[in-house]
């Protein structure tokens, strides 16, 4: 049953406005944009709107993370005034107006999905609405606990429904050579997730921040690149399975690497084996360029997650811009491909390629998640709201 819209109600909706910031700076709204169509649908049939999201990982109150930030860009896109609360409370809203939450992580209880909690928040709102495709994967207070506090109005938002359409295209594809391409930092939580590919991909390439722990596992010498030791296990039990499959996994042959990001003329390419000490992987060479290149070239499906490097400083995206350029290039002679992640997300619009591939998905971890498992915590059971 869709929304019903006969009587005065206010809609509490979970949106993921987790977006790069930097210097104080929102660098890409993609995430803000994408919330629109159900925040407008609602704002149309007269609903009262609360948005609710988290923004980064602060354990407690952190005002770096304060969503104050998004209240500028977020009245000039609804074109509405946008209230503010640092509480769990609205209570001098008119009807048929926006109100935004601070940033939800300011609560532990959020990721602890405290049932209190949620119980508080529920209160907010007459119906639920989870458009926060990106979060959906996880099982927090806001986008799941929350549920059952609306046993029959929980919905899914318009952007979520139209991710789960086309990320389920992907997954059901059966055009190949099929590629994924992942980089990126939050290797603890993406690593896993490369398993649901074994079998189904031809080619998992692994570029960025991703690849540290598989070439330190490897026996490489990584100096200051980033890497976590626990990783080394979850690297081991995913070759060992890719071994037997046939997926081919490609990691970087060479990368560049500095000592510190701000200092331009500290920068050399090297094999990515050999890192000397002190100096981190930044980006890959232009060997694992061209070796890329090659696989995506020759691909008909793409999915795409995480940088190949430190992107967001330009003497370091040259990796990332090439694999852009290579997807864009396939698709335009008609592959299909997906990309999404925050990062990634904000790269291509920086460059200018946001509208060059068949789909860009406001989830990162989400989206991998998604091919392991459709029933992610946050979309269970949820209602279409049209
Ligand atoms: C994302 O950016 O992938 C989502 O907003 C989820 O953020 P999280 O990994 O901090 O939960």
């Amino acid at each position: 049953m869709a929304l019903d819209f006969s009587s005065k109600q206010t809609a509490l909706i979970r949106v993921d406005y987790n977006v790069p910031i930097k210097n104080n700076k929102i660098l890409d709204l993609t995430r803000i944009e994408a919330s629109l169509p159900t925040i407008k649908y609602l704002l149309q049939h007269k609903i009262t709107v609360i948005l609710m999201s988290h923004l980064g990982r602060p354990k407690n109150v952190d005002m770096k993370y304060s969503l104050k930030i998004l209240i500028k860009p977020l009245e000039k896109l609804i074109g509405k005034k946008v209230y503010f609360s640092n509480k769990i409370d609205f209570k001098s809203m008119p009807l048929g107006s926006v109100g935004l939450l601070e940033n939800l992580r300011f609560y532990p209880e959020e990721i602890n999905n405290d049932p209190a909690f949620c119980k508080k928040l529920s209160k907010l709102g007459d119906v639920y609405i989870n458009d926060a495709f990106g979060a959906s994967h996880r099982a927090h207070a806001s986008t799941y606990g929350i549920h059952k506090f609306f046993p029959n109005k929980k919905y899914k938002g318009l952007l979520l429904d139209l991710e789960l359409n086309q990320i389920n295209k992907l997954k059901k594809t059966n055009k190949s050579p099929y590629t994924i391409i992942v980089g990126g930092a939050k290797i603890g939580s993406k690593i896993h997730m490369l398993q649901s590919f074994l079998n189904t991909a031809d080619y998992i390439l692994i570029g960025g921040g991703m690849a540290f722990p598989f070439i330190k596992y490897m026996g490489g010498e990584i100096g200051n690149s980033i890497f976590q030791e626990k990783e080394l296990k979850v690297v081991e039990s995913f070759l060992t399975k890719a071994k037997n499959s046939n997926t081919k996994i490609l990691l970087p042959k060479d990368c560049v690497v500095t000592r510190d990001i701000t200092i331009k003329t500290d920068q050399k390419i090297v094999d990515i084996m050999s890192i000397p000490t002190q100096f981190m992987g930044v980006d890959i060479g232009p060997q694992t360029i061209n070796i890329f290149k090659e696989v995506i070239m020759n691909s008909k499906a793409i999915m795409w997650n995480g940088p190949m490097g430190v992107s967001e400083v330009s003497d370091f995206s040259h990796g990332t811009q090439s694999i852009a350029n290579f997807i864009k290039q396939v698709t335009l002679s008609g592959a299909y491909s997906l990309i999404g992640g925050g990062d990634t997300v904000s790269d291509v619009s920086r460059l200018g390629l946001k509208q060059a591939f068949s789909y860009v998905s406001t989830g990162g971890g989400a989206m991998l998640e998604f091919f392991k498992n459709e029933n992610l915590p946050g979309i269970e059971n949820l209602k279409s709201i049209k």
